[in-house]
């Protein structure tokens, strides 16, 4: 299976080929037969050829390539994102990675909260506009924009996701008093599929006072599910509950196909990108998901235990508590993980 690579701009430039060596290593190791092809997608080739998602890469990549793994993109020298939204929206729609999942494990804890952000709707729909005035906007509309299809195709797959993983409680994060007829769509599409499972229990909560509650304490929540705006405000909470953005990785799903496109939460990082201390560990968890989502989770497992010894060791980025940069993390990583795989070939043999 060959897999796309998008490194994308600032630090996407230095954590993704971070990443590459230990997935080669587990393809080797457990004979999963991946190989992985970089494109230059990103801020230079927009700038130098105004091309953000080439003509025909959607084709490309549904035809020829299992999953994408995804850096970042954004670059001070174009402050609108437009090519941001070209490549990285461009993938979500064209690929209809409708479900973004998310999730985190609060420091401390040892259960991962799974947190499902809508991607593809609401207040990102991309419908609005702006009345300018002397050169101003004087008016500026954007619109939240939900589809019954959309909320119940999403809402389906988060249950059934949720109930399969054993879990019990869901919470419909919304705004209802406020955004009323979204919301309102939002608690009856959520009820009626939390009849389909009689082994969860649901509970919705204004995205206020959830932010509170979660911050205060994460532990009541198990499962949690959100439209596009409020899922991306709620999963930056999540990575800083994990203890910082360069721990919490994302995976955008389309159930019915199955493609996916994996990366981490955070940004490109201006502020420190090219300084070699970008933490590279949200990438590599984005890649322990690619590994689960494509049926190679006896591969994930080690590259997990490698990621969280090394965390813990001096060797970590100065984010996590260490004095290291990312080359000695990914030193380290590739360190556990070559002794695990020995040690375990070792038990395997002998
Ligand atoms: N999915 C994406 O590609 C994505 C997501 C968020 C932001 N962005 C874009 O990225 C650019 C920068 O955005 P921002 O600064 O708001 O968010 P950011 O996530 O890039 O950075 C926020 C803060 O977290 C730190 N940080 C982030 N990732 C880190 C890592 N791996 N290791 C160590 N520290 C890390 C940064 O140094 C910064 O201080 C903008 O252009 C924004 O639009 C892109």
């Amino acid at each position: 299976m060959r897999i796309a690579v998008v490194p994308g701009d600032g630090i996407g430039g230095e954590v993704v080929p971070a990443v590459l060596p230990a997935l080669s290593l587990l393809s080797d190791h457990f004979r999963l037969g991946l190989s992985f092809e970089t494109f230059d997608w990103g801020a230079e080739r927009w700038l130098a050829e105004g091309v953000g998602l080439p003509s025909g890469a959607l084709d490309m990549l549904a035809s020829d390539y299992g999953a994408v793994l995804l850096g970042a993109l954004g670059d001070p020298r174009i402050p609108d994102m437009a090519h941001g939204r070209d490549i990285l929206l461009g993938l979500r729609r064209g690929l209809d990675l409708y479900v973004n999942y998310r999730p985190f494990t609060p420091a401390g804890s040892d259960r991962a909260v799974a947190l499902f952000r809508e991607n593809t709707q609401g207040l990102y729909a991309g419908v609005g506009g702006t009345v300018a005035q002397g050169g101003r906007p004087a008016v500026a509309i954007d619109e939240c924009v939900y589809t019954r299809e959309t909320v119940e195709r999403f809402l389906r797959y988060c249950l059934r996701t949720l109930s399969d993983s054993g879990r019990k409680r869901v919470t419909l994060v919304h705004k209802s008093n406020a955004v009323p007829h979204t919301g309102r769509l939002w608690q009856e599409v959520f009820r009626a599929e939390l009849d389909r499972h009689p082994g969860l229990v649901g509970s919705d909560e204004y995205v206020d006072s959830f932010c509170y509650h979660l911050v205060r304490d994460s532990s009541p929540y198990e499962g949690i599910v959100a439209s596009n705006l409020f899922g991306d405000i709620v999963s930056d909470i999540g990575a800083a509950l994990m203890g910082g953005l360069g721990l919490a990785a994302s995976a955008s799903i389309c159930p019915e196909t199955g493609y996916a496109l994996f990366e981490p939460v955070h940004g490109s990082a201006p502020d420190i990108a090219g300084r070699g201390i970008a933490n590279p560990y949200a990438t590599a968890t984005a890649a322990a998901l690619m590994l689960d989502h494509l049926g190679h989770h006896s591969a994930a497992v080690p590259l997990r235990r490698a990621l969280a010894s090394a965390a813990r060791s001096d060797a970590a980025t100065p984010d996590m508590g260490g004095h290291g940069t990312t080359a000695t993390f990914i030193g380290e990583v590739m360190a556990c993980l070559e002794k695990d795989l020995s040690d375990e070939s070792t038990v395997s043999h002998g």
